[in-house]
């Protein structure tokens, strides 16, 4: 575990991150059930949100009404919403030993205030330093998709302020931030091509999951035999 700084912490911090409508909720879910299944005390979370405060932010942060909301505004705000979720939720359970299941973290505030509206990443990297108190993901999982495929997928009375707000070259720079985001710490994150159908993508994203478990996958372990 990459914890700087607390309590020491000894379970396993998984995050999904990805364009909009890449299917992180959903494959968050299903690593959770899997894990679960196999004996496994996991907390399934999702960024923003995950304590009362973080819900509250939540709703400031996604409605699609409302003035715009100036980008280091924005970072300060899913910054602290994070604060608190891993003060409260995240790193108690990684104390605990438990698996911690997280669509979106850190990352999501890299690429979308960062790399999306432009705010420099050294600031926001040191912001998110200063937030989680040096805790970043043990394996973060990247499903990347065309920023148009993404937004394609998510139904109108689904959108947020981001698909609202943002032009598509906006999410295309989300798009490009992560990837970019991926290749330069290649032993964090693995990049899974969510442009397919979900049970291809499944099968990578619970490879994955299980590889940073050490455990074996049943899916490779068959094709061996
Ligand atoms: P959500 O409905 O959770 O979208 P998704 O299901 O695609 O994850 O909304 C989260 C939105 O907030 C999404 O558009 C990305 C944005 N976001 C940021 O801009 N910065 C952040 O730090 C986080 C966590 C999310």
């Amino acid at each position: 575990m990459r914890s700087t700084e607390g309590a020491a912490t000894h379970g396993l911090f998984i995050t999904l991150e990805g364009p909009d409508g890449s299917g992180k909720t959903v494959q968050a879910a299903r690593v959770a059930d899997v894990l679960r299944a196999s004996g496994h005390e996991v907390v399934l979370a999702r960024e923003p949100g995950g304590t009362r405060l973080g819900e509250r932010i939540r709703e400031i942060l996604m409605s699609p009404v409302g003035p715009p909301i100036d980008p280091l505004a924005d970072a300060l705000l899913f910054s602290a919403a994070r604060a608190e979720h891993v003060a409260e939720v995240i790193r108690p359970a990684l104390a605990a030993g438990r698996i911690v299941v997280c669509a979106r973290y850190a990352d999501s505030t890299l690429a979308y205030q960062g790399y999306g509206a432009g705010q420099p990443i050294e600031t926001l990297r040191r912001l998110q330093e200063i937030a989680t108190g040096g805790l970043w993901p043990d394996r973060t999982i990247l499903l990347d998709l065309p920023a148009e495929v993404g937004l394609r997928r998510k139904a109108p009375d689904d959108h947020t302020r981001f698909e609202v707000g943002f032009d598509l070259d906006y999410h295309r720079r989300v798009r490009a931030g992560f990837l970019e985001l991926a290749a330069a710490e290649p032993e964090r994150w693995t990049v899974v091509d969510a442009d397919r159908d979900p049970a291809a993508v499944w099968l990578d994203v619970l490879a994955t999951a299980l590889e940073a478990l050490n455990e074996p996958d049943p899916v490779s372990v068959r094709m061996e035999r």
